[in-house]
Order: C-alpha cells, then sequence, then structure tokens
C-alpha cells in the first residue's frame, strides 16, 4: 500500500503551512554556492503543490522569503529575487493546468517591482482557478503581520468604525493580512531546526508542528504525506480533556473557537 493511500480523506488538514529551510546547507554539503540549493529547492516546491493539489488540500502556504531575508548579502538576495520571477514565470501554466489559485501574503510593496509586477500578474491569471489556495509568503514576518493589523485598527478606531468593546480575537484577526484564509492546521518544518522563525505567529496558536530533518531540496511528495498522515494520529484537544473529545462529533472547531 502507497503511504498516500495510508491517508484519511475526511480528515484533512484544510490548511498546510511550510518552512522551506536547509536549502544553503544543502548546496554546502554539495561544495556549492547557497543558490543552487535554492535553485535546486523549486523542485520540492512544485512537489509539494502536486501533492496537496492531488489531496485536495485547500490552502498551502509556503514561506519563501521572510523580512529578516533582506539582511543576507546583496547577492542571494539578488538571486532568490530572480528565482522568484523565473519560477512564477515557468509555473503559471502549470498552476493554470492544475487549477491552482496563486496568492501572497506579507510586504509586497517592498519587493522589487519587477518581482512584485510578475507577481500580481500571476495572482490576477490564476484568481479565478478554484483548487488548490497557493500562498506565498513574501517579505513577510508575523510580527509584521500583527503590526500591520494594528496599524488598520487604529485607523478604523480613529474614523470611529470600531471601539474596544468590538474588538476580539475574531475582529483583530479580521484586520490581519491573511484572514482570507483558515488558521493552519499543520505546520511543516524542513531541515532538522525546531523554529518557528517568525511565521504567522498569530495563527498558530493550535497548529500541529511537525519537523523533520530532511533538507528542502530533497523533500518530495512522499514526504508531505507522511506529514499528513503524522498529523492524522494526533489527538488535537484545543484545551480539553481527552474524554470531552470522545462526546463531541468534531474535534476540529473553525479559526474562531
Ligand atoms: C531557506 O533555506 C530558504 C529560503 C529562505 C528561500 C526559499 C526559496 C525557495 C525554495 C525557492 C523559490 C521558491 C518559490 C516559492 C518560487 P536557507 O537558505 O535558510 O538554508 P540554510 O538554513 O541551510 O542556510
Amino acid at each position: 500500500m502507497e503511504i498516500k493511500d495510508k491517508i484519511d480523506r475526511n480528515k484533512l488538514p484544510q490548511h498546510v503551512a511550510v518552512i522551506m529551510d536547509g536549502n544553503g546547507r544543502w548546496a554546502k554539503k554539495k561544495g556549492n554556492q547557497r543558490i543552487f540549493g535554492h535553485q535546486n529547492g523549486v523542485k520540492a516546491v512544485r512537489e509539494t503543490v502536486e501533492a496537496a493539489a492531488e489531496l485536495g488540500i485547500k490552502f498551502l502556504t509556503l514561506y519563501a522569503f521572510s523580512t529578516e531575508n533582506w539582511k543576507r548579502p546583496q547577492n542571494e538576495v539578488n538571486a532568490l529575487m530572480h528565482l522568484l520571477i523565473s519560477t512564477l514565470n515557468s509555473e503559471v501554466k502549470t498552476l493554470q493546468e492544475n487549477n491552482v489559485r496563486l496568492l501572497a501574503i506579507g510586504d509586497l510593496e517592498s519587493l522589487p517591482a519587477n518581482v512584485h509586477h510578475q507577481l500580481r500578474n500571476t495572482i490576477d491569471l490564476t484568481s479565478t482557478n478554484s483548487g488548490l489556495s497557493l500562498v506565498l509568503a513574501l517579505s513577510y514576518s508575523g510580527r509584521w503581520e500583527l503590526v500591520h493589523a494594528v496599524k488598520n485598527i487604529i485607523q478604523d478606531a480613529n474614523e470611529g468604525k470600531i471601539t474596544p468593546d468590538k474588538l476580539n480575537e475574531n475582529t483583530l484577526y479580521q484586520y490581519m493580512q491573511s484572514s482570507f484564509m483558515p488558521y493552519p492546521e499543520l505546520l511543516i518544518r524542513t531541515s532538522g531546526e525546531y523554529r518557528i522563525s517568525n511565521f504567522l505567529l498569530w495563527q498558530i496558536a493550535y497548529t500541529e508542528l511537525y519537523f523533520t530533518p530532511i533538507l528542502w531540496p530533497d523533500f518530495r511528495k512522499e514526504n508531505f504525506f507522511e506529514a499528513i498522515l503524522d498529523f492524522q494520529k494526533r489527538e488535537r484537544r484545543f484545551g480539553k480533556t481527552s474524554d470531552q473529545l470522545v462526546n463531541e462529533t468534531s474535534t476540529v472547531p473553525n479559526n474562531n473557537s
């Protein structure tokens, strides 16, 4: 029996988030420049997107470039930006064929104009696709997203559109850039590092975390399926007891519970 066939299609996470890590180490191990690792990471992106689409997962968020990544050597930043453009360009046809809708979160205005332009184009071209939503986190950090939300709240408060008594976890989330998607139920991080690295901080309060030692360029569909299987073995209690869960029909509350 193939690993994919062991997955219970009735217990799929709606949203899987991925911290793609280990490109630099992968390249170094092969005696190459870091960018060689990023270039080879594109195959792992393709495999992961395909795997998520095959299963019928609704949202896949990939941490492609963090706010902190701007501090990397300029040649690496440039190479990553170039890789983004070329990948978006080369993959748009496959996205269309597979009914994948591309979206992005992060400080997109801070991206170089040509990257921003290519990204907008691909988002527009795929906007009516109804299958998997592939969300690229670009120039993104969880703290940046929270600050951005707070600024919007203050602005609305100044205009009398919101008062403190109306602010709760649900209304706060509505001010966040990623509020169009449910909270991730599973977060995968590759490369054996056990960190969140400023990714989706608000959203992962009850997310199941899955860490694998595989370096990102080596990550394949089977590895994604393994992570889903592992997720399906977890008991998600959301602060309740095991006994309480037995008496409930659904153990997976939506975002807002
Ligand atoms: C982390 O590895 C990876 C990144 C910061 C970039 C991820 C980019 C890609 C996989 C390529 C393009 C992606 C898309 C969506 C088109 P690292 O450099 O931190 O590796 P290290 O920890 O071994 O140094």
